[in-house]
C-alpha cells in the first residue's frame, strides 16, 4: 500500500453519535458510522488518510484538534450544538493553524436564531451546510481541492 499523502482528521460534535434515529426529518436517516465509512472511502480514493473523532465532550474535542495537529493536514468539523456556545473550540481551532471546515448537515441560517450565530466560523477557512450528508462530502472535496 502506497503511503497517504493527505492527513484528513474529522471531528464531530455531541449527538452526533446518534445519527441514523435523531430527528431523521432533519438529520436523515444515515447512521454516523455509515457516513464515516462514505468519507473513508472517498479519502482513499484521493490518497488521503481520515481520522475520526466523535465526542458529546468539548474538552475531548478541544483534545482532539491539539493531539492531532501534527498529524493532521486539514480538519473537518461538525461540532453540533457546541458551533454556537464554544470559545474553547474557536480557540483550539485557532491555535492549530490547519485549515478547518466547519460543517453541518442542516441549513442552519434556516433554522432557530441561535443557530444561526458560530462561535468557529471565523476562524474557519469556510462553512458548508444545508446538503444533508453531502455537505461532509463537500468538505473533504473542499480540503483536497486546497493546496494542502
Ligand atoms: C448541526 C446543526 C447544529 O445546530 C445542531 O446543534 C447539530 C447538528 C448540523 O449538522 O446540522 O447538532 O451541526
Amino acid at each position: 500500500m502506497s503511503p497517504s499523502r493527505i492527513n484528513i482528521l474529522l471531528l464531530n460534535g455531541p449527538n452526533l453519535n446518534q445519527l441514523g434515529t435523531r430527528e431523521p426529518e432533519i438529520y436523515g436517516s444515515a447512521t454516523l458510522a455509515e457516513i464515516v465509512a462514505g468519507l473513508e472511502a472517498e479519502a482513499s480514493v484521493a490518497g488521503a488518510e481520515l481520522r475520526h473523532v466523535q465526542s458529546n465532550h468539548e474538552g475531548t474535542l478541544v483534545d482532539a484538534l491539539q493531539e492531532n495537529g501534527e498529524w493532521a493536514d486539514g480538519v473537518i468539523i461538525n461540532a453540533g450544538a457546541l458551533t454556537h456556545t464554544s470559545i474553547a473550540l474557536r480557540d483550539a481551532i485557532a491555535g492549530s493553524g490547519l485549515p478547518v471546515v466547519e460543517t453541518h448537515i442542516s441549513n442552519v441560517h434556516a433554522r432557530e436564531e441561535f443557530r444561526h450565530q458560530s462561535m468557529i466560523a471565523g476562524v474557519c477557512v469556510g462553512v458548508i451546510a444545508g446538503f444533508g450528508v453531502r455537505s461532509y462530502h463537500l468538505a473533504l472535496q473542499a480540503l483536497l481541492d486546497q493546496d494542502l
